[in-house]
């Protein structure tokens, strides 16, 4: 059966975009048969993500009735399917976040995992895709702030009854003043399932409109992504160890 799974956090900037087009690509790699949507109807940047921002139809034709989701669903070149929304003004006119759930119940075929990247805030169009689901991946940074609103997230959550698979903390540094995974898990209530670093790595494959998992396959955070991915689908995946030469390797390329 079909794993619908949001990846939220409340907070905006946090790395939800980031999170789901890489987990999307690691999960492509690992034979998953995977899909992406973009449910931040607002400021969508998914397509940004994956080096494809223009697309003739998009999710916001299909929440309008005007298309059938089969018609705004794309295959990366990475095998990866994906249900871009629309970029333009006139998109943020009569679109109904809440035909989300009927709407992805018809995604073609049966996937394994579809992956919605959800809007900041705690508004309609994030509710809905909270609703959609049946699972929350949240994604939080090691600051009051993201972690406040990721528990608010979560506390909807499980009003709504989505099971939370745990939580991605994003753009972790280790500073003396940021919140430690522990504090960020004992807030939030759930697992941190993955402490991703701060990294330029994520900022340069961006600007190259892709992932790092594409823009530098063997960097630690690809392999990072690769794991969370592999939990996410019960596949066994062993992180290769960054042994002392394989560092210095890195440091001189
Ligand atoms: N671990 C990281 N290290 C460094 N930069 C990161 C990291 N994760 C994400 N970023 C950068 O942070 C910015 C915001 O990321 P992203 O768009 O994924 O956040 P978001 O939560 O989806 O934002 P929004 O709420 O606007 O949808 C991007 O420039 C991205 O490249
Ligand atoms: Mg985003």
């Amino acid at each position: 059966m079909t794993r619908l799974i949001t990846v939220s956090g409340g907070k905006g900037g946090v790395g939800k975009t980031t999170v789901t087009s890489h987990l999307g690509y690691a999960l492509s790699e690992f034979g998953v048969d995977a899909v992406v949507v973009d449910a931040n109807l607002t400021n969508p940047n998914l397509g940004f993500h994956l080096g494809i921002p223009l697309y003739p139809v998009t999710l916001h034709d299909v929440l309008r009735g005007e298309a059938h989701i089969t018609e705004a669903t794309y295959i990366h070149n990475s095998g990866l399917r994906v249900v871009p929304a629309g970029i333009s003004i006139d998109d943020l006119e009569d679109t109904s976040p809440e035909n989300l759930k009927d709407v992805l119940k018809d995604t073609i075929g049966e996937p394994d995992i579809v992956l919605i990247d959800s809007a900041a805030g705690l508004g309609n169009e994030s509710l809905s895709a909270i609703e959609a689901s049946d699972e929350l991946l949240l994604v939080t940074n090691p600051d009051l702030p993201s972690v406040t609103d990721a528990l608010k997230t979560a506390s909807i959550a499980e009003d709504s009854g989505t099971h939370i698979l745990g939580t991605v903390l994003n753009k972790h540094s280790g500073k003396h003043h940021e919140l430690t995974p522990e504090e960020v898990e004992e807030m939030v209530g759930h697992p941190v399932v993955s402490v991703m670093p701060e990294h330029d790595v994520l900022k340069q494959s961006l600007t190259k409109k892709t992932t790092v998992l594409d823009h530098d396959p063997e960097h630690h955070i690809s392999h990072k992504f690769r794991g969370v991915a592999a939990d996410l689908a019960g596949i066994d995946y062993e992180m290769p160890s960054r042994g002392f030469f394989e560092k210095l390797k890195r440091m001189f390329k």
